[in-house]
C-alpha cells in the first residue's frame, strides 16, 4: 500500500502543477479527493490490512489528504490571480479616448413660446385651465352662439369624428367648460391644440391657440385692450405696431381682431429682394388674435345673468406668434421635424 500511496502522490503533484485552469483542477480534486477518488479508495483497502498496520497507514492517507488540499488551494489561487491579470491587461480602458457626445435634447419652438406666453400671464395672475381636444357640438359651437346652420360655422371648417363629436375648432370651448362648473371672478388661459381643414403657408391641419377670457362685475373693453397690448409688447419685446379692427365672432359683442405689424418684411408687404412677402400676403400686419367682450347670449348658457358681470375674452395664435418672433415665412416648419430647423432653438 505505501507504493500505491507514493505513486499516487507523485502523480496527482504533478498533475496539479501541469493543471493551467479552475475547471481542471476542480476536476482533479473529485478525481483524487471525492467520494470515489483515488485517495477515498486507499483509504477504504485500510481495512484489510493487518490491525498493526492500520493507524500508521492511517496517519499517512490522512497527511497526503491534507498535503493535495493544500497544494490544490495554493494551485487554484495562482490559476486564478493570473487569469485575473491577463483579463486586466487585455481589457485596459484608454482614458485618453475621447468619451462619447450624449445630444441634449431641447424643447420645440412652440412650446417655447407658449412657455413664454403662459408666464406672462402667470404673473399677471391668470390660472391656466385645460380641456378635451375632442369635444361635442354643444361645447364646440351651440353654447358660443354658433346654432347649426349659422354661416359663422364656415369660418373654421371642422374635422368631425364618430359618434357625432368633433376635433375642437378653437380653445373657446374650455371658457364654456369653465364657467359651468365656476363662478366669476375668472381670469383664466387655456393652451392647447386645435383643429381645422386648412393648409397653406399661414395655415395648419393642426396649430395652438392660448385662449383667454376674465370675468367679473365691472370688466370693459379697456381691460382687453391693456392687457393685450402689455402681452404682445412682453412676447415681442419692443414697440411692435399692434392693430385692433372691428370684427365678428358670434361669443363676443363687440368683437374685434388684432393684428401685428408683420416683422417678416417690417410691415411694407415687400422684401428686401423686391418680393412680395408671402407671410402678410403683402399687407404689412399679420392677424394673430380673436377678441371681444364676451356676449350676453353664452352668459345665459352657463347660468350667468349679464346683468351682473362682463368679461373679455380672446384667442391667439401660437404659431402666428412664433413665425412672427423668429422669423418665419412657412408654418409648416414647425411640423416637419427636420433637426436642421430645430437645432437653432437650441
Ligand atoms: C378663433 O378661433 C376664436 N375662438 C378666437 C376668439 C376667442 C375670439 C375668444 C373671441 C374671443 P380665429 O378663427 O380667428 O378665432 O382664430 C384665432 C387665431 O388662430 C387667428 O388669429 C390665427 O392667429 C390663428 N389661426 C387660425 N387658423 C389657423 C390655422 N389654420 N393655422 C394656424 N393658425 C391659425
Amino acid at each position: 500500500m505505501t507504493d500505491s500511496l507514493e505513486a499516487l502522490r507523485g502523480e496527482v503533484l504533478e498533475r496539479i502543477q501541469q493543471a493551467n485552469s479552475v475547471k481542471e483542477l476542480e476536476q482533479l480534486r473529485v478525481e483524487a479527493l471525492g467520494r470515489s477518488g483515488s485517495l477515498t479508495l486507499l483509504l477504504r483497502g485500510l481495512k484489510d490490512l493487518p490491525a498493526e498496520e492500520r493507524p500508521r497507514m492511517g496517519e499517512r492517507l490522512n497527511q497526503l489528504r491534507r498535503e493535495l488540499e493544500l497544494e490544490l488551494d495554493g494551485h487554484l489561487a495562482t490559476v486564478n490571480q493570473e487569469a485575473k491579470a491577463k483579463a486586466l491587461a487585455e481589457e485596459k480602458i484608454d482614458i485618453t479616448l475621447p468619451g462619447t457626445r450624449f445630444e441634449r435634447g431641447h424643447s420645440h419652438p412652440l412650446t417655447l413660446v407658449i412657455d413664454e406666453i403662459v408666464e406672462i400671464f402667470s404673473t399677471m395672475g391668470f390660472e391656466i385651465a385645460r380641456g378635451p381636444d375632442i369635444e361635442d357640438d354643444d361645447h364646440n359651437f351651440e353654447a358660443l352662439n354658433i346654432p347649426k346652420d349659422h354661416p359663422a360655422r364656415d369660418m373654421q371648417d371642422t374635422f368631425f369624428v364618430a359618434g357625432g363629436n368633433l376635433l375642437r375648432t378653437h380653445t373657446s370651448p374650455v371658457q364654456i367648460r369653465t364657467m359651468e362648473s365656476r363662478k366669476p371672478p375668472l381670469q383664466v388661459i387655456v393652451p392647447g391644440a386645435v383643429y381645422r381643414h386648412d393648409d397653406d403657408a399661414t395655415h395648419s391641419p393642426m396649430f395652438h391657440q392660448v385662449e383667454g377670457f376674465m370675468v367679473d362685475s365691472n370688466i370693459a373693453f379697456s381691460d382687453l385692450k391693456g392687457v393685450l397690448t402689455h402681452v404682445l409688447r412682453q412676447i415681442f419685446h419692443r414697440d411692435a405696431g399692434v392693430r385692433f379692427r372691428p370684427s365678428f365672432f358670434p361669443f363676443t359683442e363687440p368683437s374685434a381682431e388684432i393684428d401685428i405689424q408683420c416683422v417678416i418684411c417690417g410691415g411694407g408687404g415687400t422684401l428686401r429682394n423686391g418680393q412680395v412677402c408671402r407671410v402678410c400676403k403683402a399687407s404689412g400686419w399679420l392677424e394673430i388674435l380673436g377678441a371681444g367682450m364676451i356676449d350676453p347670449a353664452v352668459f345665459k348658457f352657463v347660468g350667468y345673468d349679464p346683468e351682473e358681470f362682463t368679461g373679455f375674452a380672446f384667442g391667439m395664435g401660437v404659431e402666428r406668434i412664433a413665425m412672427l418672433k423668429y422669423g418665419i415665412d412657412d408654418i409648416r416648419l414647425f411640423f416637419q421635424n427636420d433637426l436642421r430647423f430645430l437645432r437653432q432653438f437650441n
